[in-house]
């Protein structure tokens, strides 16, 4: 986690997960929600992204239910690249291709272990740029 500031947020779906893990991550900075009491997912997809592209060395997990509506709200904001993953491979491929700088992860259908991969995986790959630069500029 060299250099960067992680952000983690989740609704009530996602947040068994969230507190699984900021006990393994415990330097990322919770953004909520804090409990499992029904809360709307793009109010927290929203929080996050604001602070993910105030910086680039700033980096954001999401957590809803299947990891799509975070999807869907946090690539809105201009300068957001979300990633939907359920393993290490495609968070490494993620970073590798997309440069993502958020993680999304499906709270109801991963297990913690995977997840603690996958974050680790995210969060320890670098973007290859070359061609797969150019074609983020076409987005
Ligand atoms: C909440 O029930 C659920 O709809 C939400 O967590 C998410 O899966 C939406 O995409």
């Amino acid at each position: 986690m060299k250099n960067k500031t992680v952000y983690i947020a989740s609704d009530h779906a996602g947040f068994k997960l969230k507190s699984q893990l900021l006990k393994i991550f415990s330097k990322m900075a919770d953004l909520g929600t804090k409990s499992d009491e029904s809360v709307d997912y793009p109010d927290f997809a929203h929080k996050l992204t604001k602070e993910i592209v105030k910086n680039k060395n700033n980096f954001g997990i999401l957590i809803c239910g299947t990891g799509v509506g975070m999807s869907i709200a946090a690539n809105r904001k201009k300068g957001i690249r979300a990633g939907l993953v359920n393993n290490a491979k495609t968070a490494r491929l993620i970073r590798k291709h997309n440069d993502a700088n958020v993680l999304v992860l499906p709270g109801r259908f991963i297990n913690i272990n995977e997840a603690k991969k996958c974050v680790q995986t995210f969060l320890s790959t670098e973007f290859e740029s070359g061609r797969h630069k150019k074609r983020i500029n076409k987005i």
